[in-house]
C-alpha cells in the first residue's frame, strides 16, 4: 500500500533489507575480492576497514538525513539551495554509468547460472570450454549483448512494480539465502587442500606492496572505490532510500548496521574466493574475471559431478539476484530522480514510462563493456587503451584505459564519487553543521557519536577524498 506518489517502506526490516540488498551486490563478491587479489591482499583490507569507519558511516549517516530531511532522492541538493544543485547531478549520473557496466557482469553471473542449469539436466552447459569458459564468452559477444538485455530487463520490470512492491518484497527472501549458501561454500573450500594459503593472504600481517610509498595511494584510491561502490555511496541511492522512510526511524542505527552487513560479506566473499584460488590454482590478481575463474574450478573441478551443477546453479543463482537487488536500486535512483522533478512542477509522472527509457539509455552506454572482452585485446570493440594506442595495464589494480569497465569505473568511482562525497561533507560540515544531528535527533533518539561526525565530516572526510582525487588525477595523467 502506497502512501503517496512517491511511496514509502512498509517497514522498518524491508527498508533495511533494501538498504542492504543495494549494498551486498557484485561489490562484495565481484569486486572486493579481486581488488583484494591485485592491490595486496591483507594490506588492502586494512585500508578498506579503516575507510569505512572513518569516512563511510558518516557519509551514508549523511544520506539518510539529507533524504529524509528533503523528503527527495538527488533532489535533495536542489532543496536545500540552487547553488548545490550541482551534487546532486553529479550523484545522479554515477547510477547510471554504473549500472550500465553492472548489468553486464550481472548478465555474465546469468549466463553461469543457466550453465549449470543446464548441466543438471545432463547437457554441457559451458560450450565444451569447461572451467576456461570465461575468456570464451568474453568473445562471445552476441552471448555478451543478450545478457546484459535479459539484466537490463528483468531490472525495469521489478522497478516499475514501484518502492513496496517491487524492491522490498524481492529483497527480503533473497539476502538471507545468499549469506547460507556462502557460508556453506565457504566450508566446504576450507576442507580442500591449499585452501589455507588463500587465508594467510587475507590476515596475515603483510605490507609488502607499500615498499614502494607510491602504492600506498594506489592501494587507497582502489580501496575509497570500492567502498563507495560497495555502501553504495555518492550516488543517490541512500538520499533516496532515506526519503522513504518516515520520522520516527533511528537513522545512526542503520547507517551503522548496512556498512556492517556489507562488510561481513565482503570479507565472507574473500573468505570464499581467495582459498579457492589457492586451492585450485587461480592467480589472485586475475581481475575482473576472478569470481567466474575462481568459483567456476570450485563447482567443476572441486565438488565435480551433479553436487557440483547444482550448488553452482545455486550459487550463480544468488549472485545473479544479489546483482538484481542492486540493479534495481541503481535504476530506482535515476527513474525517481525524474519522478521527483515532475512532481515537483505538478505534472503526474509516469513511472514506467521514465524507467523504460532509462533502461533502453543504460543498454545502449553499456554496450561498449559488454563487446570489448573486458581489454583482453581483438574483441569486437576496441578497448580505450587500443584506440589511444598505448600499453595495456596498469600495475596491480586496474588503469582506467585497460577496457571500458574500467574507463567507467575511473570517472564514478575514481572521480565523481569522491569529488560528490568531498562537496557533501564540506556543506555539512561547514555549512549546515546542524542537519544531520537534527534529523538524527528526531523520533527522540539520542546522536551518539555527534562528536566524531563533526570532525569526520569538516576534516577527515574532506582530506581523504582530496588524497584519493589528487591520486586518480596522477593516474590518469600517467596515461
Ligand atoms: N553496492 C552495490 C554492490 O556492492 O554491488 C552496487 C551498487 C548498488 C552501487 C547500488 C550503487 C548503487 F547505487
Amino acid at each position: 500500500m502506497q502512501e503517496n506518489k512517491r511511496g514509502q517502506w512498509g517497514s522498518s526490516f524491508g527498508f533495511l533489507m533494501a538498504s542492504i540488498g543495494s549494498a551486498i551486490g557484485l561489490g562484495n563478491l565481484w569486486g572486493f575480492p579481486y581488488k583484494m587479489g591485485s592491490s595486496g591482499g591483507f594490506a588492502f583490507l586494512v585500508i578498506y576497514l579503516i575507510l569505512v569507519l572513518l569516512a563511510g558511516i558518516p557519509l551514508m549517516m549523511a544520506e539518510f538525513s539529507l533524504g529524509r530531511k528533503t523528503g527527495t532522492g538527488v533532489g535533495a541538493y536542489a532543496k536545500l539551495s540552487e547553488k548545490y544543485k550541482v551534487i546532486g547531478w553529479m550523484a545522479a549520473f554515477c547510477p547510471f554509468l554504473i549500472l550500465s557496466f553492472y548489468a553486464v557482469l550481472a548478465g555474465m553471473t546469468l549466463r553461469y547460472c543457466l550453465g549449470f542449469l543446464v548441466q543438471i539436466v545432463g547437457f554441457d552447459g559451458f560450450s565444451g570450454q569447461g572451467s576456461g569458459f570465461f575468456g570464451f564468452l568474453l568473445y562471445d559477444t552476441k552471448a555478451m549483448v543478450l545478457f546484459l538485455a535479459l539484466a537490463m530487463a528483468i531490472t525495469m520490470i521489478i522497478v516499475m512494480g514501484g518502492v513496496q512492491g517491487g524492491i522490498e518484497k524481492f529483497s527480503k527472501a533473497v539476502m538471507p539465502a545468499l549469506g547460507v549458501i556462502l557460508i556453506g561454500i565457504i566450508i566446504f573450500v576450507a576442507t580442500q587442500e591449499g585452501a589455507a594459503d588463500g587465508y594467510k593472504f587475507m590476515f596475515k600481517p603483510d605490507f609488502t606492496i607499500f615498499a614502494d610509498p607510491s602504492s600506498f595511494f594506489g592501494v587507497l584510491k582502489t580501496a575509497a572505490g570500492q567502498m563507495f561502490f560497495s555502501l553504495s555511496l555518492a550516488m543517490g541511492i541512500n538520499i533516496t532510500f532515506g526519503s522513504y522512510l518516515s520520522k520516527e526511524k533511528n537513522l545512526q542505527k542503520n547507517a551503522v548496521i548496512v556498512p556492517f552487513s556489507d562488510t561481513i560479506f565482503a570479507l565472507l566473499a574473500g573468505m570464499m574466493i581467495m582459498p579457492a584460488c589457492s586451492a585450485f590454482g587461480v592467480d589472485y590478481g586475475a581481475g575482473p574475471g576472478l569470481l567466474f575463474a575462481s568459483m567456476q574450478k570450485v563447482f567443476l573441478d572441486g565438488m565435480g559431478g551433479m553436487v557440483g551443477n547444482v550448488v553452482g546453479f545455486l550459487f550463480y543463482f544468488l549472485v545473479f539476484i544479489a546483482a538484481i537487488t542492486s540493479s534495481i536500486a541503481l535504476l530506482e535512483v535515476c527513474t525517481a530522480s525524474v519522478v521527483d522533478r515532475q512532481l515537483a512542477k505538478g505534472k503526474d509522472p509516469n513511472r514506467k514510462k521514465i524507467s523504460l527509457i532509462f533502461a533502453i539509455a543504460i543498454f545502449i552506454v553499456g554496450l561498449p563493456t559488454a563487446m570489448d572482452a573486458l581489454g583482453s585485446g581483438g574483441a569486437a570493440l576496441k578497448a580505450p587503451f587500443e584506440l589511444l594506442g598505448l600499453e595495456a595495464g596498469g600495475a596491480g589494480y586496474a588503469m582506467w584505459n585497460d577496457c571500458w569497465l574500467d574507463f567507467y569505473d575511473m570517472i564514478t568511482e575514481g572521480v565523481l564519487m569522491p569529488l560528490g562525497a568531498l562537496l557533501m561533507s564540506l556543506l555539512l560540515g561547514w555549512k549546515l553543521p546542524k542537519l544531520v544531528q537534527e534529523e538524527c535527533e528526531e523520533g527522540g533518539h539520542t546522536f551518539k557519536f555527534a562528536g566524531y561526525f563533526k570532525v569526520a565530516y569538516r576534516i577527515i572526510i574532506p582530506i581523504i577524498m582530496v588524497i584519493v582525487l589528487y591520486t586518480q588525477i596522477q593516474a590518469f595523467f600517467n596515461l
